[in-house]
């Protein structure tokens, strides 16, 4: 069912300095502007390499959901791997057949297409991510 590995979303507490490292030390050339994703509580920017992405997440608002990430991991850490599906409805039902805990109904991620996320308790301790692929022409 899952297709490509999309992105690793990585938390960090400051966007701008760990756009300077990938940017400066690792000597990434394509990175996004910040922009903020309110529904999701956090500020997002890309990192687009050859193949893939690294998503970098910073907290945003109040009730940020890596809020608590952050105070067990003070410098950041990675935190999600994402792969695309071509349908996230019938992804999430067949999640819930597998007795997997799907912790959000589909919304609209940083990509402009419906996510989900799997409980990592469910999946070898991993928060796992899933996207429905951006649709040609979109
Ligand atoms: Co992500």
């Amino acid at each position: 069912m899952i297709g490509p590995l999309n992105h690793v979303g990585i938390a960090v507490p400051d966007i701008r300095e760990a756009m300077t490292f990938y940017r400066e030390t690792l000597g990434a050339t394509d990175i996004t502007q910040p922009k903020p994703l309110p529904q999701q509580g956090v500020s997002f920017a890309f990192i687009n390499l050859p193949a893939g992405q690294i998503e970098l997440i910073e907290p945003y608002g109040e009730a940020s959901p890596i809020a608590k990430f952050l105070e067990r991991n003070p410098k950041g850490g990675q935190h999600h791997v994402c792969f695309e599906v071509d349908d996230i409805h019938a992804a999430r039902d067949r999640m819930v057949e597998r007795g997997m805990r799907v912790l959000n109904e589909p919304r609209i991620g940083a990509h402009g297409t419906p996510v989900i996320f799997l409980h990592p308790g469910d999946s070898g301790g991993v928060l796992i991510e899933l996207m429905e692929s951006p649709k040609a022409g979109h």
